[in-house]
C-alpha cells in the first residue's frame, strides 16, 4: 500500500521492482521470524512446517528468517527436528537434503507452561529478544485456545 509521502509513480516503481517476488523477500534485508504456536501438534507437523519448507526451498523466505515453534509439550531438539521434518520428502536428492539441513537449522523450539500466562509469553519474548528479530505468527491451535496479547517484541503480530 502507498504511504502518504509516496507518489503514484514511486509506488508503481516499487511494484515493478518487487513483481514476482514473495512479499516476504521483497522487503530487502528485514529479518523475519515466524512463530508457530501449537508447534507440537498434528497440523503443524503435517502442514505448517512442510509449507514453510516449501517457501524456503523455493527461495521465498529471506535467508535470515527464523522459525520458532512454541507449545507446552517438552520436546528435545532431536524430537522437534523430527516433528519438523517428518512429513517433508526430499528423497535421495543430495542438494535438497542439504537444503533441508539448512532449513532445520533455522527452526528452534520454546516450551511454555500454559498459553495463557503472561510469564510464558514473557519467556517467549525474552527468547525472541535474545535470538531473533521481527515476528509473524502462525497459529495451528484449537479454536478454543486464543493466547493473550503478545508482549513486546512480538508487537505487530497479525
Ligand atoms: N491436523 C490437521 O491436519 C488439521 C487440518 C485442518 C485443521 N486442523 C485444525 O487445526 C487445529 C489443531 O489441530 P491439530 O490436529 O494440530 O491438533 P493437535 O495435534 O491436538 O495439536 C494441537 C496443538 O495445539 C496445542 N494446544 C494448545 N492448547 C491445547 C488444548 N487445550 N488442547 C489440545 N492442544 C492444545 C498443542 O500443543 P501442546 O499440548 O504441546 O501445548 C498442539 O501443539 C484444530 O483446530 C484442528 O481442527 C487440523
Amino acid at each position: 500500500m502507498r504511504n502518504q509521502s509516496q507518489s503514484v509513480d514511486e509506488e508503481l516503481e516499487t511494484l515493478d521492482r518487487t513483481v514476482g517476488m514473495s512479499p516476504l523477500v521483497a522487503g530487502g534485508n528485514r529479518t523475519l521470524s515466524i512463530i508457530v504456536l501449537g508447534a507440537s501438534g498434528d497440523l503443524a507437523k503435517k502442514k505448517t512446517f512442510p509449507a514453510l519448507w516449501g517457501l524456503y526451498r523455493e527461495g521465498l523466505l529471506p535467508p535470515e528468517a527464523r522459525i520458532v515453534g512454541y507449545a507446552r509439550s517438552k520436546l528435545s531438539a532431536a524430537e522437534f527436528e523430527k516433528h519438523v521434518t517428518q512429513y517433508i520428502k526430499v528423497g535421495d536428492n543430495a542438494a535438497l537434503q542439504e537444503k533441508l539441513r539448512a532449513f532445520t537449522a533455522l527452526c528452534s523450539y520454546v516450551a511454555c507452561t500454559t498459553y495463557e500466562s503472561e510469564e510464558s509469553m514473557a519467556a517467549l519474548a525474552d527468547y525472541l529478544t535474545a535470538h531473533v528479530e521481527g515476528s509473524a505468527p502462525s497459529l495451528p491451535l484449537p479454536p478454543s485456545h486464543t493466547p493473550p496479547p503478545f508482549p513486546s517484541p512480538c508487537r505487530g503480530w497479525r
